[in-house]
């Protein structure tokens, strides 16, 4: 979630009743990659990769609650910001993300100084079966916040709005196109984290069912109301790895969590999932405070993690980091620390 200042900070400490109506520390999510050659859908997926750099780490700069996807030889970015409008940022090249083209779709009005956490990702456009990219904003007012798909093929030649998703009532929404032939759509409603069908990439399908809420002490270690929010997901092997952030997203707290699913599961069945309850699997380390709220991505070299964090003591703003991921016998995706 975006910067705001201390002073609904304090709002947020002191009248946690006020939640349903105050707009809160939302923060963002995240993009699925894929490479997974037994499975046929996720192939496409997968870009060339040609003339990219083997680099393990990138600056993007400042911002917060980045989705990153890499199409058609590009990176695109989103992140959120306030204002008037909802910048995409593109570039050949991760470390020049944030300083090369940019392109602005104009807010509707009632989104105006009203967004967080936009999430991109690689979606299926049903009337002809071509990929195009689905922003998924966030509009938190009135709290949790509605979600607006907005769609584009290259953004030089712009966007289309798609309207709000119906039966959703929450934030940090992730697109998921999986390989069971589904598409789903993860966002939080800030205590919980949620999944709901999706029949083409701007539309619902059935109700949402809840798959994670914070219980576990390490999810609840500022001593702020519960918070499950901003997941991400990344496929390896037959594992679904889902990542998601804890605690409040301004405090030093703020860390991530993963749940896991096999493939061959049903997403929509919440004992599909399993959390590591042993801990953090993303946490403050390295002078760089409360990462979380990330995304990922791949470059069909590597696969990518970039998230928000703080990188000095008194946590003015976040910059956008991104760090290559790796994964463990069991396919669980391994972010080790923020760098
Ligand atoms: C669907 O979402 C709403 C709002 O977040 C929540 O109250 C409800 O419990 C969810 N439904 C299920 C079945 O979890």
């Amino acid at each position: 979630m975006r910067l705001h200042t201390g002073k609904w900070l304090l709002l947020f400490l002191a009248v946690p009743a006020a939640l349903a109506n105050a707009a809160l520390p939302v923060v963002r999510d995240a993009l699925t990659d894929a490479a997974t050659p037994a499975v046929s859908p996720w192939l496409r997926y997968l870009p060339s990769g040609v003339g990219l750099s083997q680099q393990s780490t990138g600056r993007l700069g400042k911002g917060q609650d980045p989705g990153i996807v890499f199409f058609r030889g590009s990176y695109y970015l989103v992140q959120a910001a306030g204002g008037t409008f909802l910048t995409v940022f593109r570039s050949s090249d991760l470390q020049t993300l944030m300083t090369d083209e940019q392109f602005h779709w104009e807010l509707t009005k009632e989104l105006v100084d009203n967004v967080e956490a936009p999430d991109i990702d690689i979606i299926t456009d049903p009337t002809d079966g071509s990929q195009k990219l689905g922003i998924y904003i966030s509009r938190v007012r009135p709290f949790p916040g509605f979600i607006k798909v907005v769609v584009t093929d290259d953004p030089a030649e712009g966007f289309e709005d798609k309207g709000y998703l119906k039966g959703v009532s929450g934030y940090d929404a992730h697109y998921l196109e999986h390989p069971n032939g589904n598409a789903y759509l993860f966002y939080s409603d800030f205590a919980t984290l949620q999944i709901i069908q999706m029949s083409d990439p701007w539309t619902t399908q059935g109700s949402n069912v809840t798959i994670s809420r914070a219980t576990l002490p390490w999810e609840m270690e500022d001593g702020y109301p519960p918070i499950n929010e901003a997941p991400a997901t990344v496929i390896s092997g037959e594992t679904l790895n889902l990542i998601y952030s804890a605690n409040n997203w301004a405090s030093v707290y703020y860390l991530c969590g993963r749940l896991t699913a096999d493939v061959n599961s049903d997403p929509m069945d919440p004992s599909s999932w399993t959390k590591d309850t042993s801990g953090p699997v993303f946490k403050s380390a390295n002078g760089l405070l409360g990462p979380g709220s990330g995304t990922f991505f791949t470059n069909g070299l590597q696969r990518w993690w970039a998230y928000g964090c703080f990188t000095d003591p008194s946590r003015v703003e976040r910059h956008i980091r991104a760090q290559t991921v790796s994964f463990n016998s069991n396919e669980e995706v391994v972010l080790g620390e923020p760098v």
